[in-house]
């Protein structure tokens, strides 16, 4: 039996172990990912694992136990797995009834006017927002957007302001004209609405986010769809701690809610759901 095996592994050509043969249990950097950013992948991980493979492999880490150690060391590595996972589909007018509600009441906004946009991605709510007041009238001067991302080249990119048609499509052309300059394949947003809006890398449920002042509107929209019930409530219980006061209205995306989260209460005007605090009784 011995000289068989000798023999017949003889014969064999040299084993080159793979290295990648070592990547199980990827569940180690999902629940890592998770507890980070709230986001939860479910049946995604099937399309996600390689990515994460490769991530990895990227980074000079074989198994997923380096990968995590890693994560847990270098910042640098987390914020590129947060910019490779985190999904920042968004464009200019998305949603747009609950922004014709906010023209069709900005005459009785209060001012100054602070709000929030979390998350923000690459800029097109948060300026769609700024845009939106501007053709209704308001003076820009009397109104602050801050806008945050935990994904930091999104940031960036909403700082530059240069988008491609793809974002802008459902813009009319009159306010292409009116609020951005054509560059060859690219539409440079003009330093008017620039000017409103304050772009932050800020991940929702860090102490930083804390700091941002409160806020007299708030959007949320698009991004707890990505969180479980549980991370949902926590999130809101984030978004409530920087509301002005019990008139602070909150927008979600018309998916993001599948139950109303404690402590808010749901209204419906004019076709559109917003909610405020739930008053004290
Ligand atoms: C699909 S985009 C939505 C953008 C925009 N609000 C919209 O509705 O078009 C979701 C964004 O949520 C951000 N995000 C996910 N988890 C986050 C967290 N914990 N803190 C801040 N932003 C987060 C992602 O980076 C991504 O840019």
């Amino acid at each position: 039996m011995f000289s068989w095996f000798k023999r017949k592994t003889q014969s064999l050509p040299p084993i080159h172990v793979s290295r990648s043969d070592d990547f199980t249990n990827p569940s180690l950097i999902y629940d890592f990912f998770t507890d980070l950013t709230g986001i939860h992948f479910d049946q995604k991980e099937s399309i996600t694992t390689p990515k994460l493979i490769r991530f990895a492999k990227g980074n000079e880490c074989y198994t997923f136990l380096e990968l995590i150690e890693k994560l847990r060391s270098d910042v640098r590595v987390r914020e590129s797995l947060i910019n490779l996972l985190t999904v920042n589909e968004t464009y200019f007018f998305r949603e747009k009834g609950q922004l014709d509600f906010l023209a069709r009441r900005s005459q009785t906004l209060s001012k100054p006017l602070r709000i929030l946009c979390a998350p923000g991605a690459s800029g097109e709510e948060p300026y769609s927002i700024a845009i939106i007041l501007a053709q209704s009238g308001f003076p820009l001067s009397e109104v602050e957007i801050i806008s945050i991302d935990i994904n930091t080249e999104a940031t960036q990119r909403a700082r530059e302001g240069v988008y491609t048609s793809r974002s802008l499509h459902r813009l009319p052309p009159e306010i292409i004209e009116r609020y951005f300059v054509v560059e060859g394949d690219f539409y440079r947003l003009g330093s008017t609405i620039k000017g409103v809006v304050d772009f932050r890398s800020c991940n929702i449920f860090e102490a930083d986010f804390l700091g941002l002042g409160v806020f007299d509107m708030i959007f949320s929209r698009n991004m707890l769809i990505y969180f479980d019930l549980l991370t949902i409530e926590k999130a809101v219980g984030q978004l409530k701690k920087v509301a002005r006061n019990d008139q602070t209205l909150f927008f979600f995306g018309h998916a993001d809610l599948p139950v109303v989260p404690s402590g808010l209460e749901g209204h419906f005007e004019e076709g559109i759901k917003y909610y405020t605090l739930k008053k004290e009784r």
